[in-house]
């Protein structure tokens, strides 16, 4: 299927509010990589035991071809994928490719997009749980007045977007159904982006957030559930390898003593996931995924 043929496909909703089967609720991890997943060994400990309750679906600069044995949760689940080239709206491409492809399962009801350098950082019970009872989605978005945020606005978009309706947030979301099946089909918005946000304005760091901030704010609890470190300054989060890995670190990373939202609660669970990782962490990852993260 071309794209267009995809989107238009997964964009289509049951009126039947009934299921004819059994629907046990799935959760798609969708990983948008280059190539190789460094971590595969770490989620495969993750998903054991767990089968029929996530989906996976890897997008890969085209020609890739994952190598893993045919027991592993990942073989077999790249979908067609193209070329991306960071900061532009092929990301924007590649990431709505996965949403449709995991649209087309009907199981599927919370969609996580992942990078080869994320991990998760709780067992997938406690994760599970987390996403299929939430309220909302989890995407990132906040107005920001700086060059980096407003700034990156644009007059061409104007009247479809106005200037108070853009928001900014990271790339790796977590969205319900109604909220994937509304992005893929959107096609306004998604060209107001493609033709008038380029570098120095991101697609990936605007267009889900402020689309979601203008039409879909409610189910929105607009924090990201991918912990990640910005504190060196610069284009690029802080790298953690295997010197940088520690039970103290992974733990701060599951509970800082932060408090956040959820489901118009407090709570110490604010993050899911983290990156950025670099492979070297693999063995040390796995020496204290038992202990620490409880897999
Ligand atoms: C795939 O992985 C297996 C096992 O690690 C290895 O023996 C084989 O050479 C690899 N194949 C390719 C095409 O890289
Ligand atoms: C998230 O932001 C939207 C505005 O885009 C707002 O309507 C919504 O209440 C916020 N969500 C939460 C959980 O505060
Ligand atoms: C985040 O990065 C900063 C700057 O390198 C560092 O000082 C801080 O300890 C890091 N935070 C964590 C939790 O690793
Ligand atoms: C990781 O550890 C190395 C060596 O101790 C250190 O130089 C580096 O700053 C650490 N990285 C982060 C992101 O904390
Ligand atoms: C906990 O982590 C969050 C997100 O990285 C950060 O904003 C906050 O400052 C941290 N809190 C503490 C007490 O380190
Ligand atoms: C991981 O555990 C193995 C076996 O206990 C040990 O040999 C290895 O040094 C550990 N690696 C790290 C990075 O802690």
């Amino acid at each position: 299927m071309t794209d267009e043929e995809l989107f238009w496909r997964a964009s289509l909703v049951p009126k039947k509010v009934d299921f004819p089967f059994n629907r046990v609720l799935k959760v798609a991890f969708m990983f948008l990589a280059r190539g190789p997943l460094p971590f595969a060994p770490l989620w495969e400990r993750f998903l054991k035991g767990h089968e029929g309750l996530y989906s996976i679906y890897l997008h890969t600069q085209p020609g890739y071809k994952l190598n893993v044995s045919e027991s592993s949760p990942f073989y077999g689940r790249q979908i067609p994928s193209e070329e991306v080239s960071w900061g532009s709206i092929s990301l924007i491409d590649a990431e709505k490719r996965l949403l449709a492809n995991a649209l087309l399962d009907f199981s599927n009801e919370r969609f996580v997009l992942l990078s080869e350098s994320c991990i998760p950082v709780f067992d997938f019970p406690t994760i599970y749980k987390y996403l299929t009872e939430s309220d909302y989605s989890f995407v990132e978005s906040y107005d920001e007045d700086s060059p980096r945020g407003r700034g990156r606005y644009s007059k061409s978009m104007y009247p479809e977007i106005q200037l108070y309706q853009w928001r900014k947030g990271s790339e790796w979301f977590e969205l319900n159904r109604d909220l994937a099946v509304n992005i893929i089909a959107d096609y306004k918005y998604y060209l107001l982006f493609s033709k008038y946000c380029k570098p120095s304005c991101y697609p990936d760091e605007h267009y889900i957030s402020t689309y979601l901030n203008m039409f879909h704010g409610s189910q929105n609890a607009n924090r990201s559930l991918t912990w990640v470190n910005w504190s060196f300054g610069g284009p690029h989060p802080a790298s953690y390898g295997r010197e940088n890995i520690t039970e103290d670190f992974i733990q701060t990373i599951r509970n800082n003593g932060t408090i956040c939202t959820y489901n118009n609660k407090p709570s110490t669970y604010c993050f899911l996931f983290a990156r950025k990782f670099s492979p070297s962490a693999l063995e040390p990852l796995l020496n204290l995924s038992s202990s620490v993260m409880k897999f």
